[in-house]
């Protein structure tokens, strides 16, 4: 595998308030100061069911988290994020793909680990970024990558690698490498698609043109890479147009 062009975080811990400087993120901030990051490859912006994650490659990791997808629509969320994210390492191909493929993959399974009825109550209402269940899913998202990953034959140090990027994808404001970025995004994109606003909206208890509303002034700015808000705003378009979102409101 290659090593990342940016310093990612050995400690694993989200940096508040009263923590030192975080020096990875800040090192990212400065090699990719251009916001969002220019692509430097192809940028695909066509449905996301054009090209689905590769078929074969991770089948096997797929099948040690079976458990996990079942919960809190992972088996939905996940392949679609894995898409996306496939799609953003062939637009930053500095990426190192395997690891932004691997963490995209896992970086939700904890919540199968986490008291399911505190899933709705706790993290989508009120600061749900900030919720005590956010901090938990992400650890518990670690234990299954550190469980599931060295018996299929990954080395320790990419290990923690994904978890250096599971721990603190929706607790730490920012990224920390360009994979991280690209997860993240991965992470956000899969909401724009058709089955996204269906499960997200009902999350949250929105309409599906007030949760479009919202995808557009408070999810399309947080993303992080220029393919991603192409992506993003393609898809937005489609998905209004198809729900008729402009009408039914
Ligand atoms: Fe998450
Ligand atoms: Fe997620």
């Amino acid at each position: 595998m290659s090593t990342p062009k940016t310093p990612v975080a050995a400690g694993s811990t989200d940096a508040g308030p009263t923590a030192g400087p975080d020096v990875p993120a800040e090192a990212f901030a400065a090699e990719y100061s251009i916001r969002p990051v220019p692509p430097a490859g192809p940028v695909d912006t066509t449905a996301i069911c054009n090209t689905p994650a590769a078929l074969e490659e991770l089948d096997a990791l797929w099948k040690a988290v079976v458990h996990e997808t079942r919960t809190r629509g992972n088996d939905i969320h996940l392949p679609i994020s894995l898409a996306y994210a496939e799609r953003l390492c062939r637009a930053y191909p500095d990426a190192d793909a395997e690891l932004v493929r691997v963490a995209t993959l896992l970086h939700d399974t904890g919540w199968a680990h986490v008291d399911e009825s505190r899933i709705i109550s706790e993290g989508f209402t009120g600061d749900w970024r900030k919720a005590a269940i956010r901090y938990e899913h992400e650890q518990q998202g670690c234990n299954v990558a550190r469980r599931v990953l060295p018996e299929l034959g990954y080395a320790a140090e990419f290990v923690e690698r994904v978890c250096d990027i599971i721990d603190g994808h929706d607790t730490r404001q920012v990224a920390r490498s360009l994979e991280d970025a690209l997860m993240r995004d991965a992470d956000r994109l899969w909401r724009f698609d058709r089955a996204g606003i269906s499960l997200a909206s009902s999350w949250f208890a929105m309409d599906p043109a007030t949760y479009t509303d919202r995808l557009a002034t408070e999810i399309v700015p947080e993303l992080i890479t220029q393919a991603a808000v192409d992506m993003a705003t393609a898809d937005l378009n489609r998905s209004n147009a198809l729900l008729k979102t402009g009408v039914i409101r």
